[in-house]
């Protein structure tokens, strides 16, 4: 399997995303590939939000050595599964893409741990650090989700 996060800065929620999935796929024995990436390209060549990073090193990721990257249309042949944290990234991801989107491949994050729903992973780029450590729990168990459901032997 190899996965794409995709949020719209790639500095605070994908890159959180991208850390919490490798740790769990890494747990699992699982070989999987897990990048991140996003719409805008307004942070590309930073590494993520200090407060990402603060907040996944409490939990014992080190997120610190990623590098934002701007989402690309060739993405679609490089990865399986493409995860939009929220409803207008995965607009940002038609938009870029054109006739290259593959419906099959993307899904919003969240509904792997609220089916249906169409829930938005809340982003925390304006607020305090509260909202942090509220995106790493909906993030985290979406990944154990995500883990669970994928690892299974068909
Ligand atoms: P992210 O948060 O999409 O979770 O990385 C954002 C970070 C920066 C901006 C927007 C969202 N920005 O517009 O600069």
């Amino acid at each position: 399997m190899k996965i794409l996060m995709v949020c719209l800065g790639n500095i605070c929620r994908s890159p959180l995303a991208e850390g919490i999935l490798q740790g769990k796929a890494r747990q699992a024995g699982l070989l999987w590939t897990v990048d991140s990436a996003g719409t805008n390209g307004f942070h590309v060549g930073e590494h993520p939000h200090p407060l990402s990073i603060k907040v996944a090193k409490q939990h014992g990721i080190d997120i610190s050595a990623q590098v934002a990257r701007r989402f690309v249309q060739e993405d679609f042949d490089r990865f399986d599964r493409i995860y939009a944290m929220a409803a207008d990234v995965l607009e940002e991801i038609k938009n870029i893409s054109g006739t290259r989107f593959d419906e099959q491949k993307v899904v919003l994050f969240l509904n792997e741990l609220y089916s249906g729903k169409d829930m938005d992973v809340p982003d925390p780029w304006y607020g305090p650090e509260q909202g942090y450590h509220a995106v790493f729990d909906l993030i985290d168990r979406t990944c154990t989700v995500i883990t669970e459901k994928y690892s299974i032997p068909v």
